[in-house]
């Protein structure tokens, strides 16, 4: 009879080990957000080294003979089944993702690992002249052999159906290609059948947010809408970066970034907000699981439907408008000081088909995700040639969008996520949004008048919502079963379709 007692030993050796592989991988990122943010240009050579080394020391801590040996005292490595007794469930949950992470990072040869590494670093200079001389053939053959790559990167990963799918759970794990194909083609329909009737309208009028709004001015405000969501800044702060981005150290150290652009005050409010929504899930995971799978979020799709809940759901919507006027007056008085809630909320829910994936509005921004899936698909199955990829992305634009980039720069160079070797990962954007979508159902069924507290500036029973429903529960559920387990219902395009359609009838007073 195995004994109770040892198996909690055991399971406080596997957290230990477990913890610290965490605590480096905190150290790695305290470097990374660094080298985003204040490092200067000429230290980017050795910091990459310092990079490289610390990964090297984290792959080595999970993949270690200790590990191993006190991982399999509790759970068999091959079968995923617990065999200690008298753990909690919680615990039970923690090894079964300890024991997935453990076959991840077991399955690939540190020499694959290390070239791999090597070709995505390479590819991206190669990717940055090819897309700033709109030069695909630059890029080509290196795509070529990332694609050749990522299909033995499935094999050794190992997949039941379609060489996606291991990509695919790397991002968004117990994810099928089967089921994103079925939930995108539903949207896909939908959504551009509502794109076909808001085009068809008078376009909205967003002269509102013309004019010069200065970086300090934009910085400031930004603080004080971080302030005003509820943003502990005694646990995180915000600063500025090319290309916003959420960098969680640990729970209680949350770094933020925003883009300022200086003729768009939009630009940043929204992408504050977005950051917001992910740096809130990290500080709000369970810190004494901290180290443990529990202690982190459960996928990136589902990080996004925490980003985009605060971003669209709640930054985009009428109350919000209410709220925030006031202070984009303080802020920026020459822009707003005429302005109305009703003509901000119309101005900043405005739709415009564009080529760029980071600059399209809430309804074409799924469409541009659909078009990067569907291609992405069809590289790694071969049904699409890399030399036909230009085409085959301008082709897939005309159908989505109904606009043609007037160059591979403005279309299938735009992205530095191929060039990253990150397949897989486009989908969960979508998927953010879908989740987002049927969380924000059930929300509203608890807190049927959120729109009057979000009117007065107080966001709490949203944020304290999403923290026991969501960020309490770290990685306890796959990302499925935690969505059916809050909402009861099965994920279909229907909560986020039908949401678009009733907000852009209003925005565009369709009939
Ligand atoms: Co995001």
């Amino acid at each position: 009879m195995p004994d109770p007692s040892n198996a909690q030993k055991d399971y406080e050796k596997v957290f230990d080990l477990s913890r610290e592989a965490k605590t480096l991988e905190g150290i790695s990122m305290v470097l990374e957000w660094d080298a985003e943010t204040y490092m200067p240009d000429g230290a980017c050579a050795i910091r990459a080294q310092q990079r490289e080394l610390l990964a090297g020391i984290i792959h080595e801590k999970r993949t270690s003979k200790d590990f191993h040996h006190a991982l399999e005292k509790l759970i068999d490595l091959k079968t995923g089944a617990v065999i200690a007794e008298g753990l909690t469930e919680r615990q039970r949950a923690a090894l079964r993702e300890w024991q997935r992470d453990y076959r991840i990072a077991t399955a690939l040869p540190t020499a694959f690992v290390q070239e791999f590494t090597k070709l995505t670093s390479d590819a991206q200079i190669v990717w940055r002249d090819a897309r700033a001389n709109n030069a695909f053939y630059l890029f080509e053959p290196w795509l070529q052999r990332i694609v050749d790559s990522l299909r033995q990167k499935a094999d050794l990963l190992g997949y039941s159906e379609n060489p996606y799918d291991a990509l695919l759970d790397l991002y968004e794990p117990y994810a099928r290609s089967t089921e994103v194909s079925t939930l995108f083609g539903s949207l896909r329909t939908s959504i551009r059948s509502l794109l076909d009737r808001i085009t068809q309208a008078p376009q909205i009028d967003n002269s509102l947010f013309k004019g010069n709004f200065p970086e300090i001015a934009q910085m400031e405000f930004a603080k004080k809408l971080l302030e005003a969501v509820g943003f502990d800044r005694a646990y995180g702060r915000l600063d500025v970066s090319t290309h916003p981005f959420s960098n969680a150290f640990h729970p209680t150290d949350s770094r933020l970034t925003t883009r300022i652009d200086v003729s768009d005050p939009v630009s940043s409010l929204l992408s504050t907000l977005h950051e917001f929504g992910h740096g809130l899930y990290e500080q709000n995971l369970p810190a004494n699981e901290y180290g443990s799978p529990l202690g982190e979020a459960a996928s990136h799709g589902i990080h996004e439907s925490q980003s985009r809940f605060w971003e669209t759901r709640i930054g985009l919507s009428k109350p919000f408008c209410h709220f925030v006027l006031p202070l984009l007056q303080k802020f920026f008085p020459e822009a707003f000081t005429k302005a109305t809630p009703a003509a901000l909320f119309k101005a900043i829910n405005r739709v415009e088909p564009s080529y760029i994936r980071t600059e399209a509005d809430e309804v074409t921004y799924t469409l541009h995700i659909i078009l990067r899936f569907e291609l992405e698909m069809d590289l790694i199955n071969g049904t699409l040639k890399v030399k036909d990829l230009p085409e085959a992305w301008n082709a897939k634009m005309k159908e989505l969008l109904g606009v043609t980039p007037p160059s591979d720069t403005k279309g299938c160079l735009q992205d530095i996520h191929w060039a990253h070797g990150s397949f897989g990962y486009f989908p969960t954007y979508a998927l953010g949004n879908v989740y987002s979508a049927h969380l924000f159902e059930s929300f509203e069924n608890s807190f049927p008048s959120w729109q009057e507290s979000v009117k007065q500036g107080d966001f709490t029973c949203i944020r304290n919502w999403l923290r026991d429903q969501v960020h309490h529960q770290g990685r306890t559920y796959a990302p499925l079963t935690l969505l059916k387990k809050i909402t009861g219902k099965k994920v279909t395009s229907d909560a986020y379709v039908g949401y678009l359609e009733n907000k852009y009838s209003d925005v565009y007073s369709l009939t």
